[in-house]
């Protein structure tokens, strides 16, 4: 049986290590150069010959991310590599799933389209799904969805007494409901309007008894931290103490992380799908039960 490598894309060296670890595979990095006008080279290991290959690249801020990929997939195989996956702990694209106003591009379907067309296998962490029921109605080649959501809760279970689960729209239910369950614990998805990138307005919390709770809130996402911040001065109009709040894909775009950080929570953490000050849960050994044998 070929042995499986995992290659590490430049960012992800802390959670290259823990995959290689809890895979028990063998991991190298893939070196990338800019050149001054902007264009990337990429330069794989030796030893691919006969190999199975891993790229391991978290996908927030794809654009840029995309082309040195898509090289190294094509240089491992050209390079003798029998067959080559992709780990995306974070893959991108996922919330444009639909031509919201006329014009729009459909960027979800043909961002899987090309990942598809360069890799034999692709595994993520918790895909954004929405109108898309699963990864296979993205992808023509084998996608498997690894869930946060043990990991989660073990997590939560450790630190928090009688949680709250709340999530900040409707599509959260899936994570919030999931990690619920795993600790016997009550959960509520509020209702999301967003007029802009960051304009956010979540519902109230509605009434409950949630007395003796702690409010964990739970999204997939945190980009801009409008949503949670929107939900974060939700629950303090319900009379709730401030949440811990907890993300799985720490995208965290330009203020987010400064803003949510002053804000009136139990703390901020999140998994370690896109290297972060925040992350604290450690969802690789989920993530490698879905690669190849070592
Ligand atoms: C989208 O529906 C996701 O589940 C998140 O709620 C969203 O991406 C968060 O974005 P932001 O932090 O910019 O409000």
């Amino acid at each position: 049986m070929p042995s499986t490598l995992l290659l590490t894309l430049p960012g992800n060296e802390a959670a290259g290590a823990a995959l290689a670890q809890a895979a028990g595979c063998r991991t190298a990095a893939v070196q990338l150069h800019r050149f001054p006008d902007g264009e990337t080279r990429v330069t794989l290991p030796a030893g691919l010959l006969g190999c199975r290959v891993v790229l391991l690249c978290s996908l927030d801020r794809p654009d840029e991310k995309l082309a040195p990929l898509l090289f190294a997939a094509d240089a491992a195989r050209e390079l003798g590599a029998l067959e080559v996956g992709l780990a995306a702990p974070y893959l991108a694209y996922l919330r444009q799933d639909a031509r919201f106003a006329p014009g729009q591009a459909i960027s979800a379907r043909t961002f899987c389209r090309v990942l598809a067309r360069h890799f034999d296998f692709v595994a993520t962490v918790d895909p954004h799904l929405h109108r898309y029921p699963s990864l296979d109605a993205l992808f023509d080649i084998p996608a498997v969805r690894v869930p946060a959501a043990p990991a989660v809760a073990d997590w939560i279970a450790a630190r928090v007494e009688r949680p709250l689960l709340i999530g900040p729209d409707s599509e959260s239910e899936q994570w919030i409901g999931d990690v619920a369950q795993r600790l016997d614990a009550p959960f509520r998805a509020l209702e999301k309007r967003r007029d802009g990138d960051a304009d956010v307005t979540v519902s109230p919390l509605g009434d409950g008894d949630w007395h003796g709770r702690t409010p964990v809130l739970l999204d997939d996402i945190l980009s801009t931290g409008s949503t949670m911040l929107a939900a974060i001065e939700r629950l303090r109009a319900a009379g709730l103490p401030p949440p811990l709040c907890v993300a799985i894909h720490p995208v965290l775009a330009g203020e987010a992380w400064a803003r949510l950080r002053s804000a009136d929570t139990a703390g901020v953490v999140s998994c370690n799908t896109i290297a972060h000050p925040s992350n604290a849960i450690d969802v690789m050994p989920l993530l490698a039960r879905a690669l190849p044998p070592a």
